[in-house]
């Protein structure tokens, strides 16, 4: 049996993508993942271009296979994902062993083209935006624990002035609501317990129904919720504009809608949201979150966070550890801005210092963190839905699960707990998961 290595980074829409990879290449060809490059016929490196230390290692992987091939001079290398989109061909100009390079939107080429190099022994390159659903050319989805990702939607219109991805992955395409539906119908036939529903701006989800109207993002949570057997439902990436009241009611309405939100502020400065292009004001966001919480109060909500954005001063920065405090973000993502070739950010005179930015990385982080341990602490005796999805493999007799605001347990349990929800008592907040136990009276 030939098999298949695949080395994914950045965003779920990747880690998606890289499953439904999976998926077509054992579809078409029988072939088998394997955890290690060594074995594999075809190795495939999933790229991310957000920022540019993400880029570089697709150059740094690529550079080690390069001698698995020289050993094995059949392997076949694949690029694919965001940096085969921005850099097409020039891949094939710095490393001359890959022989395919796939965009996004492009993947389900990869059994044809991993055919058509065998035999040509010639590299292939397509980085287009076709019209065509690639979703029509991938095969059904095979279901491996109780998670599942599904991507609702590719690409992104918002354009914000630091960020590559409308360019990577092309404009904004909602995915037929049917689609969504019988996806994930068969993936709860299956066994699955909990979905995400993914997009770079998932809430601008538009999908049209079969008869002819558009569906938003809230509708297609109504009708997921109605599954039998579904017992969570998230999505993530949110956009603060595009949140809009409906989806907001849904955390009233949806009780399968998990207590946790995904929503990027970027900034708490009004200055730097206008220059990044965010197209809202701190108080609009503060404003969404209030009524949020209004509908939800147990909801928990983390965020991503840009600093040292060309023009951001100390004041700017000390208005977003305003924000943080104010909304109290829960476990989030930060990052130094990196300038991208071709945005519109990348030509902004920018004179700060990296140093400086790195201390202020450093200070938001220190923030971000003492507050998520607060959270934790304040968890400890709590009685939490927790979804099983597999057994430690370190220590066997312990089950890992997550709780409804994406933390990790660690607990006694065996094979039966694995893929239910289960009422649990947190016992203990370490640094990265919480330690609980199964509590039968709940
Ligand atoms: N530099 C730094 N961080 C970035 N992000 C997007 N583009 C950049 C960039 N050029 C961050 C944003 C986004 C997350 C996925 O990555 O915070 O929400
Ligand atoms: Fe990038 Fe902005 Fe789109 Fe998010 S909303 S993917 S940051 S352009």
């Amino acid at each position: 049996m030939p098999s298949l290595y695949i080395q994914t980074y950045g965003c779920q829409m990747n880690v998606y993508d890289s499953q439904r990879l999976a998926d077509a290449m054992e579809h078409s060809h029988q072939m088998t993942q394997v955890s290690s490059p060594e074995d594999a016929d075809l190795l495939v490196v999933n790229t991310c271009s957000i920022r540019e230390k993400a880029q570089e290692k697709t150059f740094s992987e690529v550079g080690r296979w390069r001698r698995l091939k020289q050993k094995k001079p059949s392997t076949i290398i694949a690029v694919v994902g965001c940096v085969a989109s921005q850099e097409g061909e020039a891949i094939i100009r710095r490393a001359p062993y890959v022989d395919i390079v796939l965009g996004p939107q492009t993947l389900h080429q990869l059994p044809r083209l991993y055919d058509q190099v065998k035999s040509t022994q010639k590299p292939c390159v397509d980085v287009s935006f076709p019209e065509i659903e690639k979703f029509d050319a991938l095969p059904d989805r095979a279901s491996d624990g109780p998670c599942a990702l599904i991507s609702v939607m590719e690409g992104c219109s918002k354009y914000c002035s630091y960020c590559i991805v409308p360019y990577t992955r092309g404009e904004e395409i909602s995915r037929p609501f049917d689609d969504i539906l019988v996806e994930a119908s068969q993936l709860v036939d299956q066994g699955i317990k909990e979905i995400t529903l993914l997009g770079q701006n998932v809430n601008d989800y538009r999908g049209l129904t079969p008869e002819g109207h558009e569906a938003d993002l809230a509708l297609l949570i109504h009708y997921l919720a109605a599954f039998d057997g579904l017992e969570r439902i998230r999505f993530t990436t949110s956009h603060p504009t595009a949140f809009s009241d409906t989806l907001i009611d849904c955390y009233a309405e949806e009780p399968k809608l998990a207590a946790h939100l995904h929503l990027p502020v970027q900034s708490g400065s009004n200055k730097i949201l206008s220059l990044m292009k965010r197209d809202y004001t701190v108080e609009l966001f503060q404003e969404k979150i209030e009524k949020l919480k209004s509908k939800r109060p147990d909801i928990s909500i983390s965020s991503d966070f840009i600093v040292g954005f060309p023009g951001e001063t100390e004041q700017d920065f000390q208005d977003t550890l305003s924000l943080v405090k104010s909304i109290y973000f829960d476990r989030s993502f930060s990052f130094i801005y990196s300038p991208r070739p071709g945005t519109p950010a990348a030509n902004l005179f920018d004179p700060e210092t990296l140093d400086s930015k790195k201390d202020k990385l450093k200070r938001l982080q220190d923030l971000l963190n003492h507050q998520s341990q607060t959270i934790s602490r304040q968890m400890v005796g709590s009685i939490q839905q927790v979804l099983i999805t597999q057994i430690n493999e370190n220590r066997p007799e312990e089950v890992i699960g997550r709780t409804e605001n994406n933390r990790i347990i660690n607990a006694i349990g065996d094979t039966s707990h694995i893929g239910q929800l289960h009422p649990m008592r947190i016992k203990t907040a370490r640094p990265h998961s919480l330690e609980a136990e199964f509590c039968l009276d709940a």
